[in-house]
């Protein structure tokens, strides 16, 4: 269990202001001259130091991410931009909910000081619409910062002129795949790019962009304040840190919660959402990582622990890490079948495969929901999610198909008796 310590999103209940006085109070702010003086390779190689893995979902290392970035004598006068992902729209997750509107001056601080790491000149949040009063706190928290002189020029006295921008998107679950997001900020329809180029090299405006996720930013300051090496102590090699997990459905207690990173599920369950509904025995299946990632069944849960390593080798993932339990009361197919509804409602249209496949996957579901299908479509079903798997220009194509590969790997049988059934009851 994470001691009270080591807990780096200490307001994420709320129970304080999020204003700048609190903030400044819990630790926020202190010391962030220093660690710009020390310089952009000192704090790119702490964060690679602590081992963080991005929190948007794909897990990818972040220091190693902005050393990609070009430095000052190579990108001549373009500037160079720090995006933060805010979009939050994966269905299960809510947690940068959480920082945005409670602990927003960790996210601004991490701003200024990732934004200076990769030699951007301006950090845009990208917000997703429907979070008006995060939006608010985060704005509040950004005029603040000015007033104090913590951003804009010569921020935080270090000599380095830094500026933070809110835009609030319109509410588009693709605006949260990075080049959608890009293009929607920059006017366009929310469609994400092709890569390569990369962000890195070609993003927003044309010019050099990193995009990390809004926990992803907002731990960066402790990470230098407390030094990688305590980070990285934290968790698993590999899976390092702390992390903040989304625990809803058939649980007591539905929570938020600050953990180390590979704790096991069942113990993340019982100790802060106060077990499933009815008794752990009376678990049918969690999805681990937000809806895109394949659900586990109970024997699996028994056992699992909570970080990218171990998830990915049971055939599911961390993604954003919002644990969505089912107890057995759950119509499991029609539970996957309204998630296939949504990601066709989200599909950009751009890709065939996405495009038509979530249709046809989703159609396929609605019949299997009712068991009028023949026992051969299952296998139909399966490989269409293979064909739109890694054939698309984003990742939402395998996001739709992950689901319905999890539920037919692991209840199968419960789509076999569906179909048996209906066929039985309208025979004759
Ligand atoms: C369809 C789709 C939706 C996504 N939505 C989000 C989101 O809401 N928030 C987020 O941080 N990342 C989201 N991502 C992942 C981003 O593309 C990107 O990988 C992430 O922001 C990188 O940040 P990180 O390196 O800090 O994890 C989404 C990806 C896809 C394919
Ligand atoms: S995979 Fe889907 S959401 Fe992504 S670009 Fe293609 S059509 Fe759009």
């Amino acid at each position: 269990m994470l001691k009270d310590s080591d807990r780096i999103f200490t307001n994420l209940y709320g129970f304080e202001s999020a204003g700048l006085s609190a903030a400044q109070k819990r630790g926020d702010w202190k010391n962030t001259k220093s660690f710009i003086k020390k310089g952009s390779p000192w704090i790119i190689e702490e964060v690679k130091t602590s081992g963080l893995r991005g929190r948007g979902g794909a897990g990818f290392p972040t220091g190693l991410k902005w050393s990609f970035m070009p430095k000052p004598e190579q990108k001549g006068d373009k500037p160079s931009y720090l995006v933060v992902n805010a979009d939050e729209s994966e269905p299960g997750t809510c947690k940068d909910r959480d920082i945005l509107r409670h602990d927003p001056h960790k996210l601004i601080e991490g701003c200024l000081l990732a934004g200076f790491a990769m030699h951007a000149q301006a950090a845009y949040i990208y917000i997703r619409g429907e979070f008006y009063n995060e939006a608010s706190s985060v704005q509040v928290a950004i005029d603040e910062a000015y007033e104090a002189g913590l951003i804009g020029k010569n921020a935080a006295g270090s000599g380095y002129d830094f500026d933070v921008y809110l835009h609030r998107g319109a509410g588009a679950y693709i605006c949260g795949e990075e080049t959608a997001l890009l293009e929607s900020l920059e006017g366009k329809k929310g469609q994400p790019r092709l890569k390569p180029p990369f962000p890195a090299g070609v993003g927003l405006y044309g010019c050099p962009t990193t995009v990390n996720n809004v926990e992803t930013i907002a731990v960066v300051p402790t990470i230098l304040r407390r030094g990688g090496e305590w980070f990285s102590s934290l968790g698993k090699p590999g899976n390092a840190g702390t992390k903040v997990f989304c625990i809803s459905g058939h649980v007591n207690n539905p929570c938020n919660v600050e953990e180390e990173m590979g704790i096991p599920l069942k113990t993340l369950i019982e100790k802060h959402a106060g077990g499933v509904i009815g008794g752990w025995d009376n678990l049918l299946g969690i999805i681990p990582g937000g809806s895109s990632v394949p659900v586990l069944p109970k024997d699996v849960c028994d056992k699992v622990h909570m970080d990218f390593d171990a998830l990915k080798a049971e055939g599911s993932g961390l993604g954003t890490a919002g644990i969505i339990v089912m107890d057995k009361s759950t119509d499991i197919i029609e539970a996957i079948e309204r998630l296939s509804h949504f990601y066709q409602h989200e599909s950009c249209g751009q890709c065939t495969p996405c495009r038509e496949g979530t249709g046809w996957m989703w159609r396929a579901m609605t019949r299997l929901v009712k068991g009028d299908a023949t026992i051969d479509e299952i296998d139909d079903l399966l490989s269409v999610t293979k064909q739109v798997e890694g054939h698309t220009i984003c990742a939402l194509g395998d996001a739709s198909a992950w689901p319905i590969q999890g539920l037919i790997r692991h209840f199968r049988p419960v789509i076999e008796e569906r179909i048996k059934s209906f066929h039985e009851k309208n025979a004759a």
